[in-house]
C-alpha cells in the first residue's frame, strides 16, 4: 500500500503560482506542495538537456514528500522534460506515481475559443522551438491554424517586477504586434506561459475585444479535478486536509514577497538545497 502524500505543483519559478491559485480554489479540500526551482529560473532559455536535467531532480524532490502525483505547471518543462520523464524515468524510480503537464490540457480545450480557426501561442522561447503546441493541437484541432511567437523578455519583466511599468509596454506590443502580424485573423490568443497571466491586462490592452486572451490556470485545474475522479487509485493517496507549503530553491524571504503576488495572498516559503 502506497504512502499518501500532497499533491506537487512545479515551476520553474512563480509562474506556477498562477495556476496553483486556481487549483486551489477549485480544489481546496486537497493538500498541495509547491515548488519553484527559482535558483536556476528562468527555463525558457535553456537546452533541452538542462531543462529535462533540472525538472527530473525536482520531481524527484516532490517524491521525497510523498507526492503521489506531479504538476509540472510550467509549459517549458512539460514542453522538454514531461514525456522523457514519464516514459524513461518515471517506471524505474516511482512507477505508481503519476507526473502530468499543462499542454495536454490545454490543448483539449483550445478549440473552444476561436471562431475564426487561427489560434495565437505566446510563450518562451523553448516552448515555441519545442513545437510542443503546433503538434498537439495538430492532432486534437487539425482545422485549426496556430501561429506561434517567443517573448523571451516577458518572463525577466515579470519576475524582475518590472511588468507594470510603462516600459514592459514596449515589449508587450513588440512580441503581440510579431504575433498578429503573422495573420490578421487570429481571434484566440494563449498565453503558454505561466508566469503571463501576470501581463494579462496589459496584454488585453493593446488587443481589440474581439480577441480571447486565454489563460491556463483555470483549465489546469478543471483537468486535474476530471483527473482525480478518473483516477480513484490515485487520489485515494492523496492527502486532504487543505494545507499548503511552499518551497524554493532560492531565498526563501524573495519568494515569500514575489510569490504572495503571484497567489494572490501571503505565501511563507521554506528553502531547499538540491545539493
Ligand atoms: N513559467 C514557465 C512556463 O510556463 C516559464 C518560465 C521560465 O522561463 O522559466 O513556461
Amino acid at each position: 500500500m502506497s504512502t499518501k502524500g500532497p499533491i506537487g505543483i512545479f515551476d520553474s519559478g512563480y509562474g506556477g503560482l498562477t495556476v496553483l491559485k486556481e487549483i486551489v480554489k477549485k480544489l481546496p479540500q486537497y493538500d498541495y506542495v509547491y515548488f519553484g526551482d527559482n535558483a536556476r529560473a528562468p527555463y525558457g532559455t535553456r537546452s533541452f538537456d538542462t531543462v529535462y536535467h533540472y525538472t527530473l531532480q525536482c520531481v524527484k524532490w516532490f517524491f521525497t514528500q510523498s507526492c503521489p502525483l506531479v504538476i509540472l505547471a510550467c509549459n517549458t518543462a512539460s514542453a522538454k522534460a514531461l514525456r522523457t520523464i514519464q516514459q524513461n524515468d518515471l517506471p524505474g524510480i516511482a512507477p505508481d506515481n503519476r507526473v502530468l503537464g499543462v499542454i495536454r490540457p490545454t490543448t483539449e480545450r483550445i478549440g473552444e475559443f476561436t471562431k475564426t480557426g487561427k489560434v495565437g501561442v505566446l510563450g518562451t522561447k523553448g516552448t515555441v522551438q519545442s513545437q510542443s503546441y503546433l503538434i498537439e493541437i495538430e492532432k486534437l484541432y487539425p482545422q485549426l491554424e496556430v501561429y506561434q511567437q517567443a517573448c523571451p523578455m516577458w518572463v525577466p519583466l515579470i519576475e524582475n517586477r518590472e511588468y507594470e511599468e510603462d516600459g514592459a509596454d514596449y515589449f508587450v506590443q513588440k512580441y503581440l504586434q510579431s504575433l498578429l502580424d503573422q495573420s490578421a485573423d487570429i481571434d484566440t490568443i494563449l498565453l503558454a506561459c505561466t508566469h503571463y497571466p501576470l501581463l494579462q491586462d496589459k496584454i488585453q490592452g493593446f488587443l481589440t475585444k474581439q480577441i480571447t486572451v486565454v489563460s491556463q490556470g483555470n483549465i489546469v485545474a478543471e483537468s486535474l479535478s476530471n483527473y482525480l475522479l478518473r483516477h480513484p487509485e490515485i487520489e485515494e493517496r492523496c492527502l486532504k486536509s487543505g494545507n499548503l507549503s511552499f518551497y524554493t530553491t532560492d531565498s526563501n524571504e524573495d519568494f515569500d514577497i514575489n510569490g504572495s503576488i503571484f497567489f494572490g495572498k501571503r505565501v511563507n516559503s521554506i528553502h531547499v538545497d538540491l545539493g
